[in-house]
């Protein structure tokens, strides 16, 4: 057997698979992330040591002395974000998240500096982990001076299970300190954040073993000392890992808290003024290129929330037809956006809006907008040179037949629902676990999963939904012109 688990921004989510990759048990445990302060986001890591505490001990019960069974365990976890450890490895402060904007201002100071886009191939986004070093370093320098190492989110998590302080390349890609062409962390990078190699952790390949599960764990969950720990991915690789994603023209769509547009490539090829993410992927000799948008899903249960409404009962108030768009139109700039934009000071709003309008209308637009914005996402990919061919669709959003079709429709591709429990980052994590405890051949494992239903576009809708499209582009443009 084995295990992945994702520590998401909302859940960690626990998958253990056997040697046939069939999903045997499955279990999460809910979080929550806190902002004190406007465009902050955090997350004590306590919080992870906990859920990971509970899914663990439900899977004991549930599967008993099959624990033993389990052979090799991989990780996966939102990216970018900051845990930062003292010399002793202790928690200095709550982990600052990926999607927290407070240090938009040294990330477009570090962009500034050509050497960040040409070494790291990407864009120095608020949301990554360099800038908010940088910010602390300039608002809290005795605590800066603490801080002994860096972890992200999972690798947090892979010091707590195993004791070692390794990450691996794709999530490392997130940092800005990555040469993501040479996968090794950058000196330069480093130095230009007031950083240096120290205090980064060591650097695996995601399929390659991390370290060992520690003997005190191992005994309380009934499972064997020592382990394999895989090195794992950032969330969206081992989504991309899940999905079989892993080679040209595959791609995915993500509707969860944040929506991505993933595309795999199998040479370097940045094109950062795009504002498309050119990552490694988890796999050796493989990158990825996607398409980040700071609110997917969560931007209905924000509306959901203003409606007093679960996501579900808005969207089942739709009713099955797809239909034309909403008159209504909605930005979904919560957070401000990364791709295509680049710009944490964009915010959303409903343009359009009668007396006659409806909540069915505003649950429409918000759907449709989030649909038109992955639409300008697939527009970058393309500009950065990758087209996949169809999508399969993962996250919290996907449930929805509804919102898949409007996807399909708009980005004019079919997408495709793949088949319950197939897919997913801890799914893709299990089998990056797989892969390093069996020494298994990455494409033999990596197929893509069967699919549950597919979504095409409507001929019948192209019409109108380019036209809303077009409504959509202007109305950002007026609200929020691109700067020139
Ligand atoms: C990717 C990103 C998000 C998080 C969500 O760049 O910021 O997709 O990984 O967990």
């Amino acid at each position: 057997l084995y295990l992945g688990l994702d520590l998401g921004t909302s859940a960690l989510k626990a998958v253990v698979i056997d040697e046939d990759q069939h999903v045997i048990a499955s279990r999460d445990a809910a979080m929550t992330s806190s902002h004190p302060r406007p465009g902050w986001s955090e997350q004590p890591p306590a919080d992870w040591i906990a859920a990971a505490e509970a899914v663990m001990e439900a899977l004991r019960a549930e599967l008993g002395a099959r624990m033993a069974d389990i052979a090799g365990i991989g990780l996966s976890g939102q990216m970018h974000g900051a845990t930062l450890l003292a010399a002793d490895d202790r928690v200095l402060a709550p982990c600052i998240l990926w999607n927290d904007t407070r240090s938009a201002e040294q990330a477009a100071r570090l962009d500034a500096d050509p050497d960040f886009r040409a070494i790291s191939g990407n864009i120095v986004f608020p949301g990554f982990t360099a800038p908010k070093l940088v910010w602390l370093k300039e608002t809290d320098p005795a605590l800066f001076a603490r801080v002994a190492r860096v972890l992200l989110p999972k690798d947090y998590l892979r010091l707590w299970l195993t004791g070692e302080h390794v990450s691996e390349m794709s999530d490392a890609a997130g940092t800005a300190w990555l040469d993501t062409g040479a996968r090794d962390w950058s000196d330069r990078l480093l130095a230009a954040s007031g950083m240096d190699r120290a205090q980064m952790p060591a650097l695996v390949e995601g399929t390659a073993p991390s370290g060992g599960l520690r003997t005190e764990l191992a005994a309380r969950w009934g499972m064997r000392p020592g382990t394999v720990v895989a090195g794992g991915a950032g969330d969206n690789a081992a989504s991309g890992v899940g999905l079989g994603t892993v080679a040209p023209g595959d791609g995915f769509v993500s509707l969860g808290t944040s929506g991505v547009l993933f595309a795999a490539c199998d040479a370097y090829t940045p094109r950062p003024e795009t504002a498309v993410h050119s990552f490694c992927h988890a796999l050796p000799g493989r990158w990825h290129q996607m398409g980040v948008m700071l609110s997917a899903a969560s931007a209905l249960a924000w509306f959901a929330g203003i409606a007093g409404a679960t996501p579900a009962r808005l969207i089942a108030d739709l009713g099955e037809q797809v239909g034309p768009p909403s008159p209504v139109t909605f930005l979904p700039y919560l957070s401000g956006e990364r791709t295509p934009h680049n710009d944490p000071g964009l915010r959303a709003g409903f343009h359009g809006v009668s007396a006659g309008t409806t909540r069915e209308d505003m649950t429409r637009a918000v759907l449709d907008g989030v649909a038109f914005a992955l639409k300008d996402n697939l527009d970058a990919l393309q500009a950065a040179g990758t087209r996949p061919a169809r999508l399969l669709a993962v996250g919290g959003g996907a449930r929805s037949d509804l919102w898949l079709s409007i996807i399909a429709g708009v980005l004019g591709l079919a997408v495709d629902r793949p088949a319950a429990g197939a897919g997913g980052a801890a799914f893709g994590a299990a089998r990056l676990g797989l892969i390093a405890a069996e020494r298994a051949d990455p494409a033999t494992i990596c197929t893509p999963p069967p699919v549950a239903r597919r979504f095409e576009p409507d001929p019948g809708l192209s019409g109108a939904c380019a036209a809303a499209q077009a409504r959509f582009q202007r109305l950002r443009e007026t609200t929020h012109p691109t700067p020139t």
